[in-house]
């Protein structure tokens, strides 16, 4: 059983008094996400349609008058103090995130002070469900209530996209902070990532999320990543767009013979995928529920057949997932090769739904998937207490 959140709201502000011997003054939520359709369009400067999911990094906070920050993470049982003028870089779980993000308000010029904070989530990790987002956004969060400058979503987002690039060395997109810090209860949001406006969609009525994790990691992900980055970037320049993102099929088709088979792949994948995300999202406010499950199918083959980042074992959930008659529509969610799926379940018949996809994918692979029944969620928020 996921551990609620209040139950973690309890078991930090326990542990706060405890380890700083004060009461925390304010406690900040930061959610995951899940991505309904979009994949490896933001790094590409095209459309995503993700939504906020109901798990979360939970973060208690109290300021202090000097320059130190001292944090205790109760999921990996690790207390750090870091002197703001000396931040370090190493390569240590929760430590990166929390000086890669002061590092980042202060090359942009913020005034960071320092605070206490103690940290726990029920986001899974390495999930592809963002924890690491929820984490950026919940430390600036934090940062900001402590140094008394506004949150603006936005702005925040791109540091937090800024300090995992720049100090932890993940390329990412922007996607799921943006996601962590401007989520929307019961609605997704489309996002341009190109001038970063975004708009929300209504998850239709009587429809819900059902997230598949396949109990299946991939180690080198970022790499495998960072190869299909480099892929688009070259396939852009060849095309003579500066992102995939400004291109359309016609052009793509036009350019089709001066890219190599792969390159034409991987630039086929986006185009296609950034059309999808804006009939996905007319599809929402239509309440077409079978329009938008048919572009989750079509997604999925195309990142598994183009873009080349499924799995056995997320072609095995998502096949599951769509061969049962609750399913409206399923596909990979996040970077790929493992990980998650998600599903649009018809809420009726969730409870059968989940059983028959257990069912299924235990008899194909021999593992038990974590499967989740989410609902979409408001972004970062701070309780002053
Ligand atoms: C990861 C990255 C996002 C996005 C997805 C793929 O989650 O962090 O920025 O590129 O992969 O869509």
């Amino acid at each position: 059983m996921t551990e609620t959140i209040e139950h973690i709201e309890l078991t930090i502000l326990k542990q706060f008094e405890s380890r700083f011997e004060a009461k925390a003054e304010a406690i900040v939520f930061a959610p995951g996400r899940v991505n309904l359709i979009g994949e490896y369009t933001d790094l590409n400067h095209g459309f995503v349609l993700p939504m906020a999911i109901d798990r979360y990094l939970a973060l208690a906070v109290r300021k202090r008058a000097d320059s130190t920050i001292r944090a205790y993470s109760v999921d990996f049982d690790e207390s750090i103090t870091l002197q703001m003028d000396n931040l370090e870089k190493e390569k240590h779980s929760f430590q990166e995130y929390l000086s890669g993000c002061i590092w980042a308000l202060k090359e942009k010029g913020y005034s960071v002070k320092g605070f206490d904070c103690v940290i726990k989530g029920n986001i899974p990790i390495g999930a592809g469900l963002s924890s690491s987002a929820a984490l950026e956004m919940a430390i600036l969060r934090a940062a900001s209530f402590a140094g008394g400058f506004p949150f603006n979503k936005v702005e925040m987002a791109k540091l937090g996209q800024f300090a995992e690039n720049n100090w932890v060395g993940v390329n990412c997109g922007i996607m799921d902070q943006i996601l962590s810090s401007a989520g929307k209860q019961d609605h997704a949001l489309k996002i341009d990532c190109n001038d970063l406006s975004y708009e929300k969609c209504p998850m239709p009525p009587a429809t819900s999320v059902i997230i598949l994790d396949t109990a299946t990691r991939r180690d080198l992900i970022d790499s495998a990543y960072n190869e299909r980055r480099e892929q688009c970037f070259n396939a852009a320049n060849i095309i003579g767009v500066p992102f995939l993102g400004n291109a359309d099929t016609a052009l793509l088709e036009k350019n089709k013979l001066k890219l190599s088979e792969l390159e034409y792949k991987r630039a086929h994948h986006v185009i296609s995928e950034n059309a999808r995300v804006m009939e996905m999202a007319g599809a929402m406010k239509n309440e077409d529920v079978t329009t938008m499950g048919k572009l989750m199918n079509i997604s999925h083959e195309s990142l598994r057949y183009d873009f080349e980042v499924t799995s056995l074992a997320l072609d095995t959930i998502v096949a599951c997932s769509q061969s049962d008659n609750a399913c409206f529509g399923a596909r990979m969610t996040g970077a790929g090769f493992g990980g998650c799926a998600l599903a649009l379940v018809d809420t009726d018949r969730k409870a059968e739904f989940i059983e028959n996809v257990n069912k299924c994918y235990r008899s194909k692979t021999g593992l038990t998937p974590k499967i989740y029944i989410c609902k979409p969620s408001e972004g970062v928020t701070l309780k002053e207490l």
